[in-house]
């Protein structure tokens, strides 16, 4: 076999067993030989670059260049659906129907995935685009970030797909990645998802596809718009395009009359709290595509289907108490505690209630009963009150004024919905949590420690702040309670090694409130070390890029409290980063303080080697236009929404070869 018939064969090899893992759930080989298997090919097309493949198997893990995305037409509009709540309504659309085409009309039911719409091109088998469904008309090209779906052909299989054809799904994030994405969240200081919809649609825009690979997204294809379709009705439409490889699970029933519909609903409102993805309703499409053709659209929806929304299961409790929680930077968080109850299959202990607000607007009193509802959250939220059954004596809730744990006077700022426990030094809760945040994987990453190891050295008072950890010795280890000597070591040698990490990741480390590690680089990009970041003050740090009001006070709030400087200063004698490494020597000033917009394909270099030269030259890299923008350095295909908001702010377009006379090339 010569590499190119070996790289073909590899291919080939590893969509069929994606498909048969993600899709069919039957692994044919192991994890072990899936991989190797998939870093031959990597490795072999690496010394091929000539035979480059946008949709070979190695493409599914992303890549970090960021991207834009580009404004596309869709083929054909992406219009909503019509909703219904009830049995009543859904005979009034079966009337509707009757009075265009008067004969029996079978249905086929399918689930409401509660994601993000998604329409996929494929010609002559491939996939070539992905587009979102924006306003219907136009949406965003994120065919990037569609690859690094698993579930997603990239190749199809058999041969009788149509040569060119679009095909409509959604892109779901399945509850288990959900949960474990909102953890990872919660533990960065990031703000956790609302719901797996807003994840599933957060994290197909994100900009590095490398990192939407890593959100483990799936997508449950729909439906195939064509003035062709491939068969003459929907339900064969489905079967034919899972022959093709797509993800169409078993869940659609075609029904034979609307009283077959009902039942499909009333046996999916109980069946989908056991489903691993969201769904939120039951979309009913007429089956025959001839009758669909007949039906049409009015202008907002397709006469030819609708949905039908379950309702959001509510039961009634007691509230026994609330709770508060003091959060690693002090914020408290009202957790009421709730008579168990029954509710979407799970049983419900406890609801968030937020902030004090939350409890105010709810008027909350003491033993009230209340409906708790599992709405697209997980997390279960107290919707009203049944105030009839509420005893005349009943005292309202009152927010705490001091911290539950320390009891400090708690503090709300303006423009806060929070209080928080200004006590950062000494309550117990914040200074665990705030250790716990310095050793996590994405802040310092120190091996041996963990929330256990953090626990057992702050009860026997080794530690009482992040900098007490670079006093710890292998001897005051060894003795405690499940550690020993290799393990004592392994904890020494893990805190000997974070004296080596970048200066953006020590300053996230340090757990500044709303400094995420997204901020913590943006700032070290223009700030490069802790000395100048200590006296920058309001307006040096709202003139950062992301960084606004609410950061920029919290940063200069941070320094002036003296303990944090003593611990600074202790983390810096340990030896610890507080400065960036040198950036590459500048070649000139041509372009100092011009802040640019990279948009397009350029001719003579990358678009990576085009921001390299734009930094050389004392410029800045910026995301997003806006007026503050110096001009755009504008290459082949710029995205048209981009023209438009240039045209619009009145900056100015440079042509690559403008540039290049700019910085003197
Ligand atoms: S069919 C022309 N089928 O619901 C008909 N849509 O409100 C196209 N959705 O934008 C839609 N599950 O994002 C269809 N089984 C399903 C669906 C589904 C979820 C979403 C889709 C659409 C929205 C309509």
């Amino acid at each position: 076999m010569t590499e190119e018939e070996k790289i073909i064969d590899l291919r080939k090899k590893l969509h069929d067993y994606n498909y048969k893992y993600y899709v069919l759930s039957e692994p044919a080989v192991s994890d072990y030989d899936f991989d190797m298997l998939l870093k031959q090919l990597s490795e072999l097309e690496q010394k091929h670059p000539e035979l480059y493949d946008p949709n070979s198997p190695s493409q599914r893990v992303g890549s970090d260049i960021n991207q834009e995305f580009e404004q596309v037409e869709h083929r054909y509009q992406m219009l909503s659906l019509g909703n219904t709540y009830s049995q009543e309504e859904l005979l009034d659309f079966e009337n509707r129907i009757k009075k265009i085409i008067d004969q029996d009309v079978s249905y086929v039911c399918e689930l409401k995935y509660d994601g993000s719409s998604i329409s996929l091109t494929y010609n002559n088998g491939k996939l070539t685009r992905a587009v979102t469904r924006g306003d219907g008309t136009m949406g965003d090209d994120v065919t990037a970030n569609v690859k690094t779906i698993k579930t997603i052909p990239l190749e199809l299989q058999g041969d009788d797909y149509p040569a060119e054809f679009e095909i409509r799904g959604e892109i779901l994030m399945p509850f288990s990645v959900f949960e474990q994405l909102n953890q990872k969240r919660i533990e960065n200081d990031e703000t956790p998802f609302a719901n797996p919809r807003n994840a599933a649609s957060g994290s197909l825009k994100m900009q590095n596809s490398s990192l939407v690979a890593k959100r483990n997204l799936d997508c449950y294809l729909y439906y195939i718009p064509s003035e062709n379709s491939p068969s003459d009705s929907h339900e064969k439409n489905l079967a034919l395009a899972k022959t093709w490889g797509f993800n169409i699970p078993n869940h659609y029933k075609k029904c034979e009359n609307i009283n077959e519909v009902f039942d499909y609903i009333s046996y999916w409102d109980k069946a989908k709290n056991d489903l691993p993805i969201p769904i939120d309703g039951i979309v009913v499409k007429v089956d025959s595509i001839d009758l669909q053709n007949q039906l049409g659209y009015t202008s907002k929806s397709p006469r030819w289907a609708i949905s039908y929304k379950f309702k959001a299961e509510s039961a009634e409790t007691k509230l026994i108490g609330v709770d508060y929680q003091v959060g690693r930077t002090g914020s408290i968080t009202p957790v009421a505690n709730l008579e168990p109850v029954q509710l979407a299959g799970t049983i419900v202990k406890r609801a968030s209630l937020h902030n004090s607000d939350i409890i105010e607007k709810l008027d909350l009193h003491e033993n009230d009963y209340v409906y708790v509802e599992k709405g697209g959250e997980i997390i279960p939220k107290i919707t009203v009150v049944n105030k009839e059954k509420r005893a005349d004596e009943a005292k309202p809730i009152q927010f705490i004024s001091n911290c539950p744990e320390c009891g400090s006077e708690l503090v709300r700022s303006e423009g806060e919905a929070n209080h928080y426990c200004m006590n950062q030094v000494n309550c117990p809760p914040q200074i665990k949590a705030k250790i716990e945040h310095f050793i996590s994987r994405k802040a310092l990453n120190i091996d041996g420690l963990g929330g256990e190891t953090i626990d057992l050295l702050f009860q026997n008072k080794l530690i009482s702040n992040i900098a007490d950890l670079y006093k710890l010795r292998v001897d005051d280890i060894k003795p405690l309670d499940r550690m020993g000597e290799k393990s004592a070591k392994n904890i020494i040698s893990g805190i000997e090694a974070s004296k080596n990490i970048s200066y953006d990741r020590v300053l996230f480390s340090l757990g500044i409130r709303h400094v995420g590690n997204t901020v913590a680089k943006k700032i070290c990009e223009s700030i490069a070390n802790i000395d100048e970041l200590i006296v920058a003050d309001f307006e040096k740090l709202i003139e950062i890029d992301e960084i606004g009001d609410k950061i920029a006070k919290s940063i200069i709030a941070y320094f002036l409290v003296p303990e944090n400087m003593q611990l600074i200063n202790r983390l810096r004698e340990a030896g610890l980063q507080f400065q960036m490494e040198e950036k590459a020597e500048a070649v000139s000033d041509f372009l100092n303080g011009k802040k640019i917009v990279i948009s397009g394909s350029f001719e003579k270099y990358s678009r990576d080697e085009y921001k390299a030269k734009i930094e050389e030259n004392g410029g800045k890299n910026v995301s997003s236009i806006s007026k503050n923008t110096s001009f755009i350095l504008a290459g082949d295909k710029i995205g048209p929404s981009k023209m438009q908001k240039a045209e619009k702010l009145g900056v100015e377009l440079v042509s690559e070869q403008e540039f290049l006379k700019m910085i003197g090339e």
